[in-house]
């Protein structure tokens, strides 16, 4: 039973769940079968599944929205899907057909449509997994797959939503190495990320800005976001050198800039660049971007025990922009002149 979600506060994001899911098996003799919709429930898993000890397990993030009459929007959905036969790929997991993965979302978020929140700013965050589950010890892939999509009626996933958060740059422990897994959505990569993340909890910051892995130099991304960084009117972000995920929203961002008139530049950029920029002036706004936090501005870095402040701790004009841009699409508010929204065939 959906609840009545009146205040967007007590949604936060991913504490709540509807009443459905899709699952779906996979053996090498049948390939994928009994692909169904049933009630949330727990999953029976043997206690040697591949997954609990070899962590065979990925997944994928995209969000359903809500427009003002109703509709019901998906942003980019191929994109995940590919992504995540991507990150299959990676990790020897069985691919999924690209038209299954997107009537499975279909189908299951068409008969969820009423647990979609109405509130600005919220939305129905979709989390498809698929993890090995066959009861073998030895170090091999799975012969056995579970592919799952679950739903969770969200609002901002930051406590402060759209306002600066406060991002403390991790100088020692890496998140991803070049030739890892760094640049799929494996989610022994977040596992790894925790540590630091209590770090900058325990300092009072919202999230991890990760460094390289072979100088502790370069810009690579933030916990659950890409990250921009704004030199005058030049949007920068990290290129894509195979340690960092692919955001859809990163993408998305790079276009829309474009179209709005602003030069985007992918390259490497160095902490030094950044925190000598913030004090000089040249850099004036960063911002982080991703499905689950769409835009989100950045008041502050911590840096080898010292705070600095971006822009005045506010919201810069681009990233308000590109917020706005962005989330017009995603809501149905304005045209969507790069064909990247879907609606969802009603029920
Ligand atoms: N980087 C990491 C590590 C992420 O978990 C995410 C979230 O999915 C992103 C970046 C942003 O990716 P996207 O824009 O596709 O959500
Ligand atoms: C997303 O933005 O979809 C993510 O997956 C981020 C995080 C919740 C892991």
């Amino acid at each position: 039973m959906r609840p009545p979600f009146t205040q967007v506060d007590s949604l936060g994001f991913g504490k709540h769940f509807t009443d459905h899911m899709f699952t779906m098996r996979y053996n090498e003799e049948l390939g994928w079968y009994k692909g169904k919709i049933s009630k949330l429930e727990p999953f029976a898993l043997h206690p040697a599944a591949s997954v609990f000890h070899y962590s065979q397990e990925i997944f994928e993030g995209l969000k359903a929205y809500l427009s003002e009459d109703e509709k019901v929007l998906l942003f980019r959905p191929e994109e995940n899907a590919r992504r995540m036969n991507r990150s299959a790929r990676r990790l020897c997991m069985p691919e999924i057909p690209e038209e299954l993965f997107l009537n499975a979302l279909n189908e299951l978020i068409s008969l969820e449509k009423q647990w979609i929140p109405k509130a600005p700013g919220t939305s129905l965050y979709i989390r498809p997994a698929m993890m090995g589950v066959e009861a073998f010890l030895g170090v091999r892939s799975s012969k056995e797959y579970l592919f799952y999509i679950i739903l969770s009626p969200v609002g901002p996933y930051f406590k402060e939503g759209f306002k600066p958060v406060g991002i403390y740059v991790e100088d020692q422990m890496a998140r991803a190495i070049p030739g890892g897994v760094g640049d799929i959505k494996a989610g022994g990569n977040y596992a790894a990320s925790l540590l630091a993340g209590h770090r900058a909890q325990e300092l009072g910051y919202s999230q991890v800005l990760w460094l390289d892995a072979k100088e502790h130099r370069y810009l690579e991304e933030v916990g659950a976001m890409n990250v921009f960084v704004v030199f005058g009117s030049t949007l920068v972000t990290p290129p894509l050198t195979g340690s960092i995920l692919p955001g859809i929203t990163r993408d998305s961002v790079l276009k829309l800039a474009q179209s709005m008139g602003y030069k985007v530049e992918e390259r490497l950029i160095s902490i030094d660049q950044v925190l000598e920029g913030v004090a000089h002036g040249a850099v004036t706004e960063v911002f982080g971007s991703g499905t689950a936090a769409a835009i989100s501005p950045v008041g502050s870095l911590f840096y080898k025990g010292k705070n600095y402040v971006i822009g005045n701790n506010r919201v810069g004009d681009i990233t308000q922009a590109i917020y706005d841009r962005l989330t017009a699409i995603q809501y149905g508010k304005v045209k969507d002149e790069f064909g990247w929204v879907r609606e969802i065939n009603p029920k």
